[in-house]
């Protein structure tokens, strides 16, 4: 069983649901029968094929919520959903995240020349700001005092320590933020509300729409299904302690260095 901390009709929001680890997220919590409510957020809730049929066979367990992170009213309309339901969350798990983007002309920058300051604050805005942002609305709702997680899906090259091919500037740039800023809001926790563990995950590349350019360079066997990068990643959200929160941790349960 994962989640078994969470007690029996505890509540999770996935925030950035409508596909690839995020929607595997929703699959798995649903997965999980002493899971109440499973909350999923993504920008366009009504076109998201995937979700709306998890929400249809879900037994009214499966809720979506309008969310962009680079939207706060969006945020705070939808801890306001949550909230007016008398909705009391044990996991948070923030999957949103960009990479790249064609119709913006954003994608990965392999030398200074292509960085943009378009390009920087577009992943500064969905990557780092964003998992503030859905705490700043969100985090009320952890008030119960029973444990809960507070988790966004970070990447190991936002490690300064562990950069040594450069490039991909304002992506590994925004998750490096994105660490510091969890990291921060864990020491603020500490003191405010001592039962919410605050982490950043990395995933492994997994097999999604922001992977897939990149397919190619990844040898098949470090290629993970977003089935099995969930299940690993729940494995690690379960091993966590308060003692534990504002680190930064891989798949497979190791630390990475900042
Ligand atoms: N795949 C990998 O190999 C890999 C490796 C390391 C880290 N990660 C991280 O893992 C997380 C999930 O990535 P993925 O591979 O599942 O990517 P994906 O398939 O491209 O999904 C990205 C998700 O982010 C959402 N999103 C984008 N902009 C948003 C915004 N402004 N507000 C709310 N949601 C927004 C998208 O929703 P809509 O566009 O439908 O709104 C979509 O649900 C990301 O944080 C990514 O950086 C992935």
């Amino acid at each position: 069983m994962s989640l078994h901390w969470i007690p029996e009709g505890g509540e999770v929001l996935i925030q950035g649901a409508s596909r690839g680890i995020g929607l595997e997220f929703v699959h798995q919590c649903l997965a999980q029968p002493h899971i109440g409510r499973v909350w999923a957020s993504c920008r366009h809730p009504q076109e998201a094929e995937a979700l709306q049929a998890l929400a249809r066979e879900s037994g009214g367990r499966l809720h979506l919520l309008t969310l962009d992170v680079t939207d706060e009213l969006t945020v705070s309309d939808a801890a306001e959903q949550v909230r007016a339901a008398e909705g009391r969350l044990h996991l948070v798990l923030n999957a949103a995240g960009l990479l790249h983007d064609a119709g913006r002309g954003i994608r990965p920058e392999k030398r200074i020349e292509e960085v943009t300051p378009e390009g920087l604050d577009a992943l500064f805005r969905v990557n780092a700001a964003g998992p503030l942002v859905v705490a700043r609305h969100f985090l009320p709702l952890f008030s119960h005092g029973d444990p809960a997680v507070f988790a966004a899906i970070s990447a190991r090259v936002g490690s300064i320590g562990d950069n040594r091919k450069g490039g991909w500037y304002a992506y590994r740039g925004s998750k490096a933020a994105l660490n510091q800023f969890l990291h921060t809001l864990a020491v603020e926790l500490a003191r405010r509300a001592p039962a919410v563990t605050c982490a950043a995950l990395h995933p492994g590349t997994t097999d999604t729409e922001m992977s897939t350019p990149f397919r190619a360079w990844v040898p098949e066997e470090q290629l993970f299904s977003p089935e099995r990068t969930v299940r690993q990643l729940l494995g690690v959200i379960d091993g966590l302690s308060p003692a534990d929160s504002g680190s930064f941790f891989a798949w497979d349960g190791q630390r990475i260095p900042w």
